[in-house]
């Protein structure tokens, strides 16, 4: 498929405003008048995998009302010994059950050697990444029709032996999987402060046509003065700073999650910080 045709198909993605990633304590303010402040919804599609009844009633209850985006946290996207099958079908079962106009994983390894590593590595900088990842989406596509974006991660080191820069790799990523952009924003901005770089510079290098879709969340500093994504915390105004330049940037963003997991503060604090996400958008044009 062209490279055009391919910006089509994500260009052609309805326009969705403000959400949040789902969180169980916030299902009964969801499915109540309060969820109607709430544009659409990101579900961790791995809580959902061999998921009791219950649950799968819940996921069809929130579907009554949001739009669904699956995201998947270990596909292990960047594994050269490919991709896992057993999950793959457990992730498309999901993404079947939801209907969503896209999905979403990172751009990271989770599994090595037939190793589980618990959390999301970086990739090496390197064309032989890229040809790993660009085969699995192959893979992945034959079995998942639904477009795919991916998410750009935080490192703690750099990989050795890189090849290009973090904004070049993404772009080659992105053009030969035919795949969109997922920009954290709060992890662009972590690893521009952690890894002194310019983010406003990141972006004029990366592909901004082909974000879609934004996380955001607040951020903690270490004693070191090293900042960690916890997705523990209040959205920060430098944040907030780089989402307005973020949105401005990509034309063609469709929406917004907030991204807390930890430290859930109430409803009402989700609400203002997703209002004022949605007004950013609005003032950019982005949606209604
Ligand atoms: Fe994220």
């Amino acid at each position: 498929m062209s490279n055009i045709s391919n910006l089509q198909i994500l260009s052609d993605i309805p326009k969705l405003g403000s959400g949040i990633g789902f969180r169980g304590p916030w299902f009964y303010p969801l499915t109540s008048g309060e969820g109607r402040k709430i544009d659409f919804l990101e579900i961790t599609a791995d809580h959902f995998m061999d998921a009791p009844n219950w649950k799968i009633d819940q996921l069809k209850k929130l579907n009554e009302s949001f739009t669904l985006i699956p995201h998947a946290l270990d596909l292990s996207i960047g594994s050269s010994e490919g991709i896992d099958e057993v999950y793959l079908e457990k992730l498309a079962e999901v993404v079947d059950l939801t209907c969503p106009p896209y999905w979403s994983e990172h751009l990271a390894f989770t599994k090595a050697a037939g190793l589980e590593l618990g959390h999301l590595a970086p990739l090496p900088f390197t064309n032989e990444a890229v040809d790993v990842v660009s085969s699995n989406i192959e893979k992945i596509s034959s079995v998942i029709g639904k477009p795919l974006i991916l998410e750009n991660i935080t490192y703690g080191i750099a990989m050795p032996g890189h090849e290009m820069s973090e904004a070049e790799f993404i772009a080659k990523v992105l053009s030969s999987s035919s795949c969109g952009w997922l920009l954290d924003v709060t992890n662009l901005y972590i690893n521009s402060v952690n890894h002194s770089f310019d983010p406003i510079l990141f972006l004029q290098q990366a592909p901004t046509e082909r974000v879609v879709q934004l996380h955001y969340v607040g951020f903690t500093k270490n004693t070191k003065g090293y900042l960690i994504d916890d997705h523990g915390s209040a959205v920060n105004e430098e944040i907030w700073a780089l989402m307005d330049e973020v949105i401005n940037q990509c034309r063609g963003v469709k929406g917004t999650i907030l991204e807390r997991d930890s430290k859930l503060p109430s409803f009402n604090e989700i609400i203002e910080e997703t209002d004022r996400a949605r007004n950013l958008g609005r003032k950019h044009k982005r949606w209604d």
